[in-house]
């Protein structure tokens, strides 16, 4: 089953898509991610997309749409690709229709997390992360374990990322409205659109997103 999570920064899609690779062997694409490991090491690439980022800015279709290509040819069993943060824009949605196409694959589910504004922006500036495994924290909502340890990896080595600021997250909703929300309706049309409340608590956004999956 391959999945996409669609929904403005802090909405939760890489929460939800951890949950998944955890119970279902899904493996998750995250272009954030893949973008923040060639900023991280310093490649060509990543060196170049630095400064899109931390502005909140989006990066070209052409590296987003290359770095999935070379993922989608991954061969090993698993339970089906998240694509998180990704497409973003009109173009990105019919490169990854013309890759599926061509790898054999279909897209089962758009799931839409709805959150409004307000909640987005406290969620972002109580964000942090494991720098070993990744593992999302927030500082009211899921706190930093007591020990300092992450209850993941048991490194205490916690992150806050750089475009996690007021003037970053401004720029990046204005990206998602203008961009990215017209996917919503090119899912629709395609009726491959479900909404899920993304305000509610963790484990009821994961029961909603699990009860689409095995509908
Ligand atoms: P990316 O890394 O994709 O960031 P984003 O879309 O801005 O999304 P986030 O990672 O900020 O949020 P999330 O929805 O994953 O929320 P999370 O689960 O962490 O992209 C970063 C940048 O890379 C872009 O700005 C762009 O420059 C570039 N880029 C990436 N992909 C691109 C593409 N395809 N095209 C062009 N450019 C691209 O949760 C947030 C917080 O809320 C956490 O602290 C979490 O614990 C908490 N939380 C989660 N769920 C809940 C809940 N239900 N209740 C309470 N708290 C919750």
């Amino acid at each position: 089953m391959n999945i996409i999570l669609l929904g403005p920064p802090g909405a939760g899609k890489g929460t939800q898509a951890r949950h998944l690779v955890e119970t279902r062997n899904m493996v998750q694409l995250s272009t954030g991610d893949m973008l923040r490991e060639a900023k991280d090491s310093g490649t060509e690439m990543g060196n170049m997309v630095a400064d899109v980022m931390a502005r909140g800015d989006l990066v070209t279709d052409e590296i987003v749409i290359g770095l999935i290509r070379e993922k989608l040819e991954d061969t090993t069993e698993h339970g089906g690709f998240i694509f998180d943060g990704f497409p973003r824009t009109l173009a990105q949605a019919t490169a990854l229709d013309e890759l599926l196409k061509a790898t054999g694959k279909t897209l089962d589910h758009v799931i839409e997390l709805r959150v409004n504004d307000d909640a987005l922006v406290k969620r972002i500036a109580g964000r942090s992360t494991c720098g070993n495994c990744g593992e999302v924290y927030h500082d009211v909502t899921k706190p930093q374990p007591a020990d300092g340890k992450c209850s993941k990896c048991g490194a205490s080595d916690f992150k806050r990322r750089a475009d996690d600021n007021e003037e970053s997250l401004r720029n990046r909703l204005m990206e998602y409205y203008k961009k990215t929300s017209p996917l919503l309706g090119y899912y629709y049309a395609h009726d491959l659109l479900k909404r899920v409340d993304g305000l509610a608590d963790i484990n009821v956004v994961q029961a909603s997103i699990e009860a689409i999956l095995d509908a």
